[in-house]
């Protein structure tokens, strides 16, 4: 979700007030996956680098979430959406994990989307974590090192349950994957598009979701070999 410092500069307004608007397009959006059917939304809220920025900037993000939290159950509910998170959650403010835990708890028994936040997220870490939690269940005798699949060591990372994404948006037109789900975006389709976090609305994500839909995806195969179903 980029952009939002740039949406305020543009308008001679604090960053804040750039953040403020981007939660206005994260209720758009979510709502609209709900709609939609799609069964999982990762929204990439806030890096384990996002820590440097400065500390107000930090501050007003931790606070517009824990607010968004509160006041977004009652609309997750009737929407039938189970809220997640991954990332290093005991970095964020003790009142937020609260907020959050209560969210994902009150949440967890929803079919419909799965919101996933990436809260101090970053993909290096997700996939260090996994190694580590790997290399136990190897002392412990319970993994194999000649015999670790991609899929085994999956299930180490904070997305065991969650698929590979299909589809990842960039705004702003930033060019780079910034960290976020590293392993997990082997095969994803990417679309990047100029408009900015606070501007992106239902129809730019209806937009993405038709360029997508126009998209080949050969997971390595040919044309010809998928034309014809050979695997
Ligand atoms: C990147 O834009 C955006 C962020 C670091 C924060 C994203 C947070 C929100 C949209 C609001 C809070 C989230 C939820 C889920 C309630 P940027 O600040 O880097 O923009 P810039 O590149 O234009 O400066």
């Amino acid at each position: 979700m980029d952009g939002n410092g740039r949406w305020a500069s543009e308008r001679n307004l604090p960053r804040i007030a750039g953040h403020r608007a981007g939660v206005d397009a994260v209720r758009a959006v979510v709502e609209e996956c709900a709609r939609l059917g799609i069964g999982y939304l990762t929204l990439f809220a806030f890096s384990t680098e996002n820590w440097k920025r400065p500390r107000e900037e930090v501050g007003a993000l931790m606070t517009l979430l824990d607010q968004y939290l509160k006041k977004e159950l009652e609309t997750l509910m009737e929407n039938n959406i189970r809220l997640k998170s991954i990332g290093r959650i005991s970095d964020i403010p003790a009142k937020s994990q609260q907020t959050l835990n209560e969210v994902c708890r009150h949440s967890s028994g929803n079919t419909g989307l799965t919101l996933i936040l990436a809260l101090s997220y970053s993909g290096r870490d997700d996939i260090l974590q996994a190694a580590r939690e790997w290399g136990k269940a190897v002392q412990r005798g319970e993994a194999e090192p000649d015999s670790l699949q991609a899929e085994d060591f999956s299930s180490f990372l904070s997305t065991a349950d969650v698929p590979d994404p299909d589809l990842l948006i960039r705004t702003s037109g930033e060019m780079r994957i910034s960290n976020f789900l590293l392993w997990q975006v082997a095969y994803t389709e990417f679309y990047v598009t100029p408009r900015l976090w606070p501007d992106f609305n239902a129809d730019d994500l209806r937009s993405a979701i038709k360029v997508y839909q126009s998209r080949e995806r050969r997971f390595g195969l040919t044309s010809e070999q998928l034309r014809s179903g050979e695997r």
